[in-house]
């Protein structure tokens, strides 16, 4: 027997790593806010007289975020005040905004480790311990479409534009946007729709697979609750494992899925049984 076969899964609970606590000044720097309403989170961003446009200072609130999450927290939302989702990267920084340069290039390992930390904004929105709903309207462009791309499930008002605009800016997508799209779209869309920079609205994105629902606009907070309470309705347990099942499926061979999910299995059985048994 493989030892994949034999490893035991994570318990399946919806606890994630140990919370740190959250510096109010951080979140505020970076144009975030963070409303925690038992097993749901919802993180704003809120900067609507720029379009949510985002800063070094909003990445590195991502990450912050994402690591002081308390553990009964099952679904996160991401949304926008005002008319956009987010404009992408605050266009001002490449002008010396923000007080903070961008790494040079020279400098390989220290340019590495900035944008590194900049990615952890984004990589904790998968984690199997927690479902993440990027609730989009108005412009996700950039950055702003990277960070629906990180989340589990995307739910857009019918307003919504998509842009990735890196590549006209001279830039690749860094934000971990380029994995989800191609294995959404496939690569030639994918280069289609980077190196075009051209914009998706609502339809398409929903025809491309961009986006799971497209509601009404003035419905998106309303369907947005009600996509939450279903996500609340299934057992928390099952939802971490099936959730670590689907990350683990594009990788795996078919022995190799098929391996996780009697793994996976016989967690929940275990699981299942010794709450029968009181
Ligand atoms: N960075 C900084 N400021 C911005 C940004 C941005 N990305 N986007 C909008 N703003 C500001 C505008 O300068 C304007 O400021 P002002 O009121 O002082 O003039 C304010 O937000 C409102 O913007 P408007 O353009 O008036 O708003 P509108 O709703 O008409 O358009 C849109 C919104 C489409 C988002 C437009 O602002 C836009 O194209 N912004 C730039 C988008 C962009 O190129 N982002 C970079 C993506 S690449 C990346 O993320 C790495």
């Amino acid at each position: 027997m493989a030892d994949a076969e034999l490893r035991r899964p994570e318990p399946a609970t919806a606890a994630g790593p140990p919370a740190e606590p959250l510096d109010p000044a951080r979140l505020a720097e970076g144009g975030l806010r963070l409303e925690v309403d038992g097993a749901v989170a919802t993180v704003t961003l809120a900067r609507p007289e720029r379009r949510n446009a985002m800063t070094f200072a909003t990445w590195r609130g991502l990450a912050a975020i994402g690591r002081s999450l308390p553990p009964e927290v099952r679904v996160v939302v991401l949304r926008g005040d005002g008319p956009s989702f987010s404009a992408g990267i605050d266009l001002s920084m490449f002008s010396g905004g923000g007080g903070e340069g961008f790494p040079s290039g020279e400098d390989d390992e220290a340019g590495d480790r900035f944008i590194a930390e900049l990615q952890e904004g984004y990589t904790w929105l998968r984690r199997p311990e927690i479902v993440t709903v990027a609730a989009v309207h108005g412009h996700a462009i950039g950055g702003g479409f990277q960070l629906a791309l990180a989340c589990d499930i995307r739910i857009a008002a019918d307003d919504t534009r998509f842009c990735m605009k890196e590549p006209a800016l001279g830039l690749v997508p860094d934000l971990t946007g380029t994995k989800p799209l191609v294995e959404i779209v496939g690569v030639n869309r994918a280069l289609e729709l980077c190196l075009t920079a051209r914009t998706v609205d609502a339809a398409e994105a929903a025809r491309l697979g961009l986006v799971e629902r497209v509601v009404p606009a003035g419905g998106l907070d309303e369907a947005v609750a009600a996509l939450t309470a279903e996500l609340l309705a299934v057992n928390a347990g099952a939802a971490v494992a099936t959730k670590r099942l689907l990350l683990e499926a594009p990788q795996n061979t078919l022995d190799e899925q098929r391996a996780a999910e009697r793994r996976e299995q016989l967690g929940r059985l275990r699981e299942l049984s010794a709450a029968l048994r009181g």
